[in-house]
């Protein structure tokens, strides 16, 4: 598996900590020291669905393959207005695309989930190219009266277009550990003749602090394995692109690894935590500008609501 082509887009509205502050108990001083975040980006007139459409034709434009060659769509997003049919779906008829599609929920690593997924449709030989669609609005579960979760989040879509290509993918490892307490969003189901009971809804709850071990001891484990499995030692690694939830999760991660703070690039402080979304905006960032050029060694790493996590080396 290869990438060819990546993409990404953001809302206009620019939300900075101090705006927070006006309606929240919180301040910019205690959300940068704690998270790192100074502004997110939410959505305000755009939708996620033309976000991750607008992402998309970005990538399948600079892949430079025709919209029609792709063979399947997958869509990684944690809820949105619709619940069925899958986002992908809608994505298709935007770009002009003529393909199965589907979605997948793998939380704030649904990334990783649908690279995991592409690259076992490349290898066998079901597809040849296959596109990638991470949009995410956590801004719309969280509950805006709760500082401890409405201050992390960020709106925003990220797109790859993967084709077959050899040896990019080193080596990538999925876990599942469950425990959903720590972390969950209920949503509204409808109430039936036949169920009346008490509906089930709460917006994002967390506990902040068990969701913060659980992110470094599950990164820095799966890291260590694929870096295990591939063959490489830390220093091999170009960048570490790693989910961008908070500054001092990824600092914990760099001690553990005992690399420098330049193969660990972020984009948290601007745009906060945009779900699965968060490493491929990085990601089209870093090729836009020329930061990834072909042939680095990338080791990607998330983690989220599940609790789920994974890692992949791959070169670039
Ligand atoms: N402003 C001011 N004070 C706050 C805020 C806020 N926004 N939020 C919480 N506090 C208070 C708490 O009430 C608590 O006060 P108390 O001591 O009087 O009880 C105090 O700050 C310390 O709270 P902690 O929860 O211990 O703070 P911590 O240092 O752990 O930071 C944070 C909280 C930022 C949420 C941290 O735990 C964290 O980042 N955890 C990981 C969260 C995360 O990454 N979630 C998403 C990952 S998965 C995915 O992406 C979906």
């Amino acid at each position: 598996m290869k990438i060819i082509g990546t993409g990404s887009s953001l809302p206009a509205k620019t939300v900075t900590n101090d705006m927070l502050a006006s309606f929240l108990d919180t301040s910019d001083e205690w959300i940068t020291e704690r998270t790192g975040i100074k502004t997110r980006r939410l959505i305000t007139t755009e939708t996620l669905i033309d976000m991750g459409a607008d992402a998309a034709k970005k990538a399948i434009n600079m892949s430079g393959i025709d919209v029609k060659d792709i063979d399947y769509i997958i869509c990684s997003n944690v809820a949105n207005n619709f619940v069925t049919p899958a986002m992908s779906c809608m994505v298709e008829g935007l770009v002009g695309a003529d393909c199965p599609c589907f979605d997948l929920n793998g939380a704030c690593a649904g990334f990783l989930f649908a690279l995991d997924m592409a690259d076992g449709l490349l290898k066998t030989g079901r597809a040849h190219n296959i596109l990638i669609v991470c949009a995410e609005e956590p801004s719309k579960f969280c509950n805006w009266e709760a500082r401890d979760t409405t201050i992390l989040f960020g709106d925003g879509a990220g797109a790859v277009v993967v084709t077959r290509g050899d040896d990019h993918v080193l080596s990538i490892k999925m876990s599942t550990k469950s425990k959903y307490e720590s972390l969950y969003y209920q949503r509204k189901m409808e109430l039936t003749p036949y169920d009346q009971g008490t509906e089930l809804y709460n917006p994002l709850v967390m506990d902040g602090r068990d969701v913060f071990r659980m992110a470094v001891s599950a990164s820095t484990r799966d890291i260590d394995y694929v870096m295990n499995e591939a063959n490489l030692s830390p220093s091999d690694i170009t960048y570490y692109l790693l989910h961008q939830a908070n500054l001092r999760i990824i600092e914990s991660i760099r001690k553990h690894l005992d690399q420098p703070i330049e193969k660990f690039p972020t984009n948290l402080e601007r745009y906060g935590n945009t779900s699965s979304a968060s490493m491929v905006i990085l990601m089209d960032e870093m090729i836009r500008d020329g930061r990834i050029k072909r042939g680095d060694l990338l080791m990607l790493s998330a983690f989220g609501a599940g609790f789920v996590s994974g890692a992949c080396a791959m070169r670039y």
